[in-house]
């Protein structure tokens, strides 16, 4: 009998020895820890332990058949003779083309692109003024907790960077049982009514025909609907914003977008609001940027999710709320019950009552990632729904697309889908079973089994629904109170600083530029009057159009049972809405540059002391420094010292990173300033306004570039900063102080409009 554990490989070396070497197979070892596991097991939650079973590992192991036979030869099939016709007998080969032939399952029907990651949420204080739910009561314990981010229109396959809403759905596992909340980055959604879910994913999915575009909006099929769903107004500013196009998935606002009840353990319910937070601050790129990362790395919000992780940087968002008593329901504007309206931080806070860490990749991006299953539907006591009737569609529409994406309804039984808290109920068979039911009761009532499992009484956590009273006609209909749709849409456009005013104006520009149908194009600016007629008209002149008087109606064409159309459309907008300063991405913290992602452009001959001191300083800061050379391998530095490049500048782009240094010394900047991709670099990063320094001879590249036009940088060569993100002189303090704190602020907006820059 041959042993099951045997160490073929010398470990890390990643050695190779086919099954016909002589080599001594070393049988110390039973199983060896693998040199590539990413994680130690030092901080494992009880998820992370829980998956623990269902790990496996082929390092220092046989490769065997699905049944535990070892195979002895991989490389060849069966066959009549070496140059014969295969046989139907190999049942190694069918085995191994039948899996191989099965290995695809549907991707979701929208949200199919996407990255997670495991952690934990730990309370601040209890919440037990708000909520009986026990994940909210101890501030000791660690839920475990599995976030998936998304993007909603893209194929699996898609670009990370597409202009498009963000998924923020996150599992926790609770004592209770598991509790999702599925959310999105912008707190508002498109339509008010699940009916209209499948027409809006239709139409902004690549257009039938031809399946073009793809992971984009800009186009007919999607701007005719919005411009026919005045509901979809203020998600459209939403998404027109830079909101649309993160920096990082750890760099965006999550939201449960539907008001939820928070029920306490005396019965009693409040509406709340679900809001994350990121501790790095909420931050976007570009639109330009977007389109060439795109093509620069498609995977740059799931490598910089999955490298942020594995260096340390741990994601960190705080679980925000909004409260409102249940007396105080219909005392807003809007309905609460309306997913297209948020609740103005201003008018009621939000209290930060938690904090989710993400500090552990999956293993497997299949079993973990793509077959977790989120519902909105998974609640724990202490949390209910309310009334909003887009949230009510979701929850039937959760577990009836898993029975087609994952095949079965033992779903639940995925390793990354079973709750911690155990489960017992008399649900049996069905495709893949794989708990074994012990005993003749599958059935309640029941005597034979004692009567167990048993309904758990509320006191002993049993899942009370909330007793709503509700006393009304069965209608097919939308409340009035649902049909103020520009109001809040002026609120978020207000609300924006110029840049971001400026970033919609342009990105309704793009967008509708791509529409070929001009009677869309005129309804859609109809729509943009009612929410800013400054608005309306920079896009209409961007467009070469001029807006037209009215609008054909019926908009939204819900025909009312009392036969009023006029009556339902939308309501004027109201002009007097005031400013909402937390929409605004201008006033998020900027306070430190944790897990940025510098460049350093070097070449042989490079001031290594410059290069090292401005490193050193970054890394302090907890941002990453990046050595990008002409060619990979290393370079040798003024002083002798070899520098190992971490990207060529074939490989590396501007847009790949936060900011930008430019080291001395003379022979090394006299080579950068040959390259063209060198000064391509520096344009774009100036282009994209990020912060740029330079010092000794470093600075005769800016010089050579686009940047010699910047006022500080025209009018002396000396030591300078100024606050528009330009920092250039020799490395002392004040220059790596100054850099850090250009790079906190993001973005150098005020050099956007001045340059006009061919990059
Ligand atoms: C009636 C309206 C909606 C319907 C019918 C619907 C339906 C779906 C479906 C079928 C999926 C794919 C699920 C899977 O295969 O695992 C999905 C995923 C998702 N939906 Fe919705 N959705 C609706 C509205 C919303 C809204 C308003 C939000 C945000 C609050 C949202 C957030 C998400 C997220 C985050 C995912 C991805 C979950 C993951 O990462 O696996 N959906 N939705």
């Amino acid at each position: 009998m041959l042993p099951r554990s045997i160490c073929l490989a010398a470990r890390g070396k990643h050695r190779y020895f086919p099954s016909s070497t002589n080599r001594k197979p070393d049988m110390s070892k039973q199983k060896a820890p693998t040199d590539n596991t990413p994680h130690d097991n030092a901080n494992d939650n009880a998820k992370v332990q829980a998956l623990e079973p269902f790990r496996e590992d082929g390092t220092d192991q046989l490769l065997t058949t699905n049944q535990g036979l070892p195979i002895n030869d991989n490389q060849n099939s069966l066959k009549a003779g070496p140059r014969g016709p295969s046989l139907l007998e190999d049942f190694i080969l069918r085995e191994k083309i039948t899996h191989f032939d099965h290995e695809r399952i549907p991707e979701r029907i929208v949200h199919a692109r996407g990255a997670a990651a495991h952690g934990y949420f730990q309370a601040y204080a209890s919440a037990a003024a708000f909520s009986r739910a026990k994940f909210l009561q101890d501030p000791s314990v660690q839920t475990p907790v599995f976030v998936r981010f998304s993007t909603v229109a893209g194929s699996r396959g898609s670009t990370d960077l597409a202009r498009d809403v963000r998924g923020f759905a996150v599992k926790f596992y609770t004592e209770e049982g598991n509790f999702d909340l599925v959310g999105n980055n912008m707190p508002v959604f498109f339509i008010q009514d699940a009916i209209k879910f499948p027409d809006l994913v239709h139409a902004v999915k690549p257009e039938p025909h031809n399946e073009i575009p793809q992971a984009a909006s800009a186009h007919d099929t999607f701007w005719d609907f919005i411009s026919l769903m005045p509901e979809s107004m203020h998600m459209i500013m939403w998404v027109m914003s830079d909101r649309a196009i993160p920096r990082s998935y750890r760099m965006m606002e999550g939201f449960g977008v539907h008001t939820f009840r928070l029920i306490d353990a005396q019965g009693v319910s409040r509406f709340v609001k679900f809001h994350w937070k990121p501790l790095l601050g909420i931050h976007s790129v570009l639109w330009d940027e977007a389109q060439k990362i795109s093509g620069k790395d498609a995977d740059f919000h799931r490598r910089d999710l999955w490298e942020a992780i594995e260096a340390g940087g741990f994601p960190e968002w705080e679980l925000g709320i909004q409260v409102v008593e249940e007396k105080d329901e219909h005392k807003f504007d809007f309905d609460l019950l309306d997913p297209t309206k948020l609740i103005p931080e201003e008018l009621v806070p939000v209290q930060r009552i938690g904090k989710l860490t993400l500090d552990r990749n999956p293993d497997n991006f299949f079993a973990e990632t793509e077959q977790v299953a989120f519902h909105p539907g998974h609640i724990v006591p202490g949390i209910d729904f309310s009334s909003d009737p887009l949230l009510q569609g979701r929850l039937f529409s959760y577990t009836d697309t898993q029975l087609s994406r994952l095949g079965s309804p033992n779903f639940h039984e995925i390793p990354i889908n079973r709750p911690i808290a155990p489960l017992h109920n008399n649900q049996r068979d069905g495709h893949m079973r794989q708990t074994i039911n012990k005993g003749r009761v599958s059935y309640e009532p029941n005597s034979i089994g004692g009567g167990c499992p048993m309904q758990a009484k509320a006191d002993w956590g049993g899942f009370v629904s909330y007793a709503e009273r509700i006393d009304a006609h069965k209608v097919r209909a939308r409340s009035a109170s649902f049909f103020d749709h520009y109001t809040q849409a002026r609120l978020f456009y207000i609300s924006q600083s110029a840049t971001e005013q400026d970033h919609v104006v342009q990105a309704l520009r793009f967008e509708l530029s791509m529409v070929k149908i001009r009677e869309v194009r005129e309804r859609m600016l109809v729509h943009l009057t009612q929410i800013d007629t400054g608005l309306a008209s920079k896009v209409a002149e961007g467009l070469g159009m001029k807006i037209p008087n009215k609008l054909d109606k019926p908009l939204n064409m819900s025909i009312p049972a009392d036969g009023d159309v006029e009556a339902h459309q939308p309501k004027p907008v109201n002009l007097k809405v005031n400013p909402s300063p937390a929409l605004s991405m201008a006033n998020t913290p900027k306070e430190g540059i944790k897990t940025r992602k510098i460049a350093v452009l070097a070449a042989d001959g490079v001031d290594g002391a410059d290069l090292s001191a401005m490193q050193q300083a970054l890394e302090k800061e907890g941002a990453q420094a990046f050595v990008i050379a002409p060619h990979m391998g290393s370079i040798t530095a003024e002083n002798g010292e070899a520098i190992e490049a971490d990207f060529s500048l074939l490989t590396a782009a501007s847009v790949m990173f936060d900011a930008v240094y430019v080291p001395g010394g003379a022979e090394s900047v006299t080579a950068l300033t040959q390259e063209a991709n060198a000064i391509h670099f520096v344009n774009e990063a100036y282009k994209h306004c990020k912060a740029i320094a330079a010092t000794g001879a470093g600075v005769d590249l800016l010089q050579a570039s686009y940047v010699a036009q910047h006022p500080t940088l025209a009018k002396q060569n000396g030591k300078t900063s100024d606050n528009e993100g330009i920092i250039i002189g020799q490395t002392d303090k004040n220059i790596t102080t100054d850099f850090i704190q250009a790079i906190a602020q993001h973005r150098h907006w005020s050099r956007e409009t001045k340059a006009k820059i061919p990059a």
